[in-house]
């Protein structure tokens, strides 16, 4: 009895071993591809990084900070926007999106004066975002309201995305 048990476990630990055998190098090869895999990504990252292909702007100085300036209020609205929704405060979120976001004349003066037709036609379609989102947080209803401020963001992100100053 004792030595069928002894045999069976020493089967058993032989098989254990012959399958740690195969499993290792494989386990070995995948952590090398991984690893492989991992430096290309962080290659191909990279060389998006030093290479910006975007579209220069070309902004005289005076004229390039104010546009950045221009930019962050809008992320600041975005900021105010957020936090007013998460507090049920439409109104005043939708005051905000008018006057911070929307195409006031006074807010469409800076794009009006960039020399660049495309980015000019991106600025005021998404000054116009801004009037929609204001409507839709005007209806008090959170998921209409997402969806507009989703679709403002979109075009915060592809401009981004094909022009820098
Ligand atoms: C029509 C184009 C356009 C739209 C729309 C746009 N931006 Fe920009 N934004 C730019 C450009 C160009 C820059 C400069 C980027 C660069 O040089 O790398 C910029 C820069 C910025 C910066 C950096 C400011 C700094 O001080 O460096 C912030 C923040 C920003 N944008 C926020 C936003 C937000 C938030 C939205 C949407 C609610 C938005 N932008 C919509 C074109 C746009």
């Amino acid at each position: 009895m004792h030595f069928l048990i002894n045999t069976s476990i020493i089967k058993k630990s032989r098989t254990a071993a012959f399958i740690l055998l195969l499993i290792v190098p494989v386990t070995q090869l995948s952590a090398e591809q991984e690893h492989h895999d991992h430096s290309m990504m962080h290659q191909q990252h990279h060389q998006e990084n030093s290479v910006d292909l975007r579209t220069p702007l070309n902004l005289p100085p005076e004229m390039a900070q104010h546009q950045l300036s221009n930019m962050r209020g809008h992320l600041e609205a975005v900021q105010k926007i957020v936090a007013l929704l998460a507090e049920s405060k439409f109104d005043d979120a939708s005051g905000v999106a008018w006057q911070q976001l929307g195409s006031r004349p006074g807010m469409l003066k800076m794009c009006n004066r960039i020399d660049n037709e495309d980015f000019k036609q991106r600025g005021l379609s998404f000054h116009k975002s801004g009037d929609a989102l204001a409507e839709a947080l005007k209806t008090k209803d959170t998921n209409q309201s997402l969806e507009a401020l989703n679709a403002t963001l979109q075009h915060c992100v592809s401009c981004h995305a094909s022009y820098k100053q």
